[in-house]
């Protein structure tokens, strides 16, 4: 029997994926059968395969009886029926009860290419509302467009794409209805192509934009599509191509899409369940109405942006496309009634009678804030040094490599600069002045502030500023503030120097507390130094509660033996009979590492206009952050913190 002739037999497919494209297996009836040609040819009395039309790719998969297996590998419309082609493997017979099963895979990226290419459609439609699709291939021979009457413009590709794409993030439903070729006159549903005579019509909707007639299979909504890019538009055959790709899903995609069904619009709402809710609307409004609430209450309950009207009114996209009419009057009864009965209401909310003021009680207090701990130090710091004859002075925090780093001694190249984990601007480079960076520390100020007095002395310069490094952990921040201090005249020395450092010490961390200097290396002094200070804890011991005379006799000895304090701590006594005194733990050696200092290097006087076989200086400089936090009674772990930005961390101080 030849059954591929037009519809010979006059036969009739069921065409069980119209009405539901998730369907991935069913059971049929084979109705006819054709084994003579070179590839079996079958047709049932049902089926869930799709035939290719529309732009969709026909499906593939299998249908099995206990006898034979038939691998569906194409799939056609003929008329009214449905033809599968494929191999058979063993023997099936016309009346067979046969399973079917799609090759679900293929069939739902074909459904997503489909339910895509009419996302794309709509946009363009919505871009340029004279424009409409008139052809298109979703997946057959791997094209994959959209063909429009008019051109499209390749500079609204972004647009279009991000249109597109937030449909798919908005996660509309897509409806479908059979409807006869009278409906479609009677609704007013645009065609944008000529209506195959010899097909069931169905119309497709995307959330509340007009239905189009559409035979494919879908998604049941848009957000089960994954991204689309347009790859390309070309003019072909007097029509303007628009070729697109959907992202292939992965791990990743596929979470947004769940993420999309999870958060997903309401199920289907029925004109009933529509009316009932409306229902339920006026019978609160009636209740709200005995109890006198004001009309701002009403208001905002009924008719704010996400009162109980507007959430109604957004499930109409859920009703059926034949009743959306009659869901749209009844909804703007609904709001007439809502806001007359609203202009009915209570006056105003002052009028109520229900209202009363306690002269008596106790005002409430307004919420005072206090500066942030770091301006506190700041603060501090300045009046500390102030009191001494210092004044304070800002220089740029975004400054010159010259006077960051090249007028402190430091030439370009230098390795010494490598200490200072530089940002840098992305800025033209002044031939003098260098590049632009993120000042690393506050030393820029000093040939500033030299520069500003004109080689004329004194200085007694305390710049406090903003520094940032490539660096953070539990004791660094990209951003932190320094001060540094700078000190310039006619014999000023290293005592000076000393006396200063201890001055700040006591002032700032109370009585008792000493500095230590220790060499070290800077470009920009000579000599060079770091300064400690002592622990408050355990005042310099490195021990708790030691005080003794045997403490003091530790160090001593320690001393003789040419060894610094913390040293004497953790290196040659670990073994004495002292070893079991509690150490302490704040310090550990009993001095806190805080900056540096030193004699200002001849070369930087120089840059800055001093002759240095007159005048001498000195200089300080370390953290405000790491100064503050090492105060007694505070206890931060992580100096991160202190820019969280978390008010109860903040409040404490
Ligand atoms: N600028 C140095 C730093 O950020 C600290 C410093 C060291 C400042 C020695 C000085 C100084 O003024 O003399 O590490």
């Amino acid at each position: 029997m030849v059954i591929t002739e037009k519809n010979k037999f006059n036969m009739k497919t069921k065409l069980l994926y119209l009405e539901n494209s998730y369907q991935k297996e069913a059971s049929a009836k084979i109705v006819a059968i054709n084994t003579e040609t070179p590839q079996v040819e079958i047709i049932l009395d049902k089926t869930i395969f799709y035939p290719q039309g529309g732009g969709q790719p026909a499906d593939t998969g299998t249908i099995s009886t206990k006898t034979g297996i038939f691998i569906v590998s194409h799939v056609s419309y003929n008329d009214g029926s449905i033809l599968h082609k494929g191999k058979l493997e063993g023997s099936m017979n016309v009346g067979d009860e046969v399973s079917l099963k799609i090759d679900w895979e293929t069939r739902y990226h074909n459904m997503m290419l489909h339910t895509a290419g009419h996302i794309l459609d709509q946009v363009i439609k919505n871009v340029d509302n004279k424009n409409y699709g008139v052809d298109g291939d979703h997946g057959i021979g791997k094209r994959t467009f959209v063909a429009f009457k008019l051109p499209v413009n390749e500079s609204l590709i972004e647009k279009i794409e991000n249109e597109a794409n937030s449909i798919i993030n908005k996660n509309l439903k897509i409806t479908a209805e059979m409807v006869s070729e009278k409906e479609i006159k009677e609704r007013k549903i645009k065609l944008q192509f000529e209506l195959p005579k010899n097909k069931d019509l169905r119309i497709l909707g995307i959330g509340s934009y007009s239905p189009m007639p559409d035979g494919g299979t879908h998604l049941k909504t848009t957000g089960e599509c994954s991204k689309i890019s347009i790859t390309g538009i070309q003019e072909k055959k007097g029509q303007w191509r628009v070729n697109y790709s959907i992202e292939k899903p992965n791990k990743e995609t596929n979470e947004k899409v769940k993420e999309r069904k999870s958060d997903s619009i309401d199920n289907d709402l029925s004109i009933n369940e529509l009316k009932q809710k409306i229902a339920d609307i006026k019978s609160q409004i009636n209740s709200d109405l005995n109890e006198n609430l004001t009309k701002e209450k009403l208001r905002i309950k009924y008719l704010a942006k996400k009162g109980l009207f507007n959430n109604l009114a957004k499930n109409i996209s859920q009703i059926e496309v034949s009743k959306k009419k009659e869901a749209g009057q009844i909804l703007n009864e609904l709001k007439t009634e809502i806001t007359q009965n609203i202009e009915k209401s209570a006056p105003t909310s002052n009028n109520s009678q229900k209202k009363w003021i306690d002269l008596t009680a106790p005002g409430i207090k307004p919420k005072t804030g206090h500066m942030h701990p770091v301006s506190q130090a700041m603060e501090e710091i300045t009046q500390i040094f102030e009191r001494i004859g210092f004044s304070r002075s800002r220089y740029p925090e975004v400054d010159w490599d010259w006077y960051v780093f090249e007028s402190l001694n430091m030439p370009k190249n230098h390795p010494a600069r490598d200490e200072w984990e530089t940002f840098f601007i992305d800025a033209p480079i002044n031939p003098k002045m260098g590049k632009i960076v993120l000042t690393t520390h506050t030393s820029n100020g000093q040939v500033r502030e030299m520069e500003r007095l004109g080689g004329k002395p004194p200085i007694r310069m305390i710049n406090i500023a903003r520094c940032y490094r490539r660096q953070q952990d539990t004791t660094h921040t990209q951003m932190f503030h320094q001060f540094e201090g700078l000190v310039i005249d006619k014999g000023i020395n290293i005592q000076h120097l000393k006396g200063t450092l201890d001055y700040f010490a006591e002032q700032f961390y109370g009585p008792g507390t000493k500095s230590r200097i220790r060499p070290f290396h800077f470009q920009f002094t000579e000599p060079s130094l770091e300064v400690d200070f002592s622990c408050h804890i355990c005042h310099g011991t490195g021990f708790l509660d030691e005080k003794t005379d045997k403490v003091k006799k530790v160090n001593c000895e320690a001393r003789e033996a040419g060894l610094g304090h913390g040293e004497a701590r953790e290196g040659a006594l670990g073994h004495a009979p002292e070893d079991r005194r509690q150490k302490c733990k704040f310090c550990k050696s009993g001095w806190h590492e805080v900056g540096g200092a030193g004699m200002v290097h001849p070369n930087v006087l120089k840059a800055g206009g001093f002759n240095p076989d007159i005048y001498t200086g000195f200089a300080f400089g370390w953290g405000v952050e790491r100064t503050y936090t090492l105060k007694e009674g505070l206890n931060i772990d992580d100096i991160r913190l202190l820019y969280s930005g978390d008010l109860k961390f903040l409040e404490q101080f």
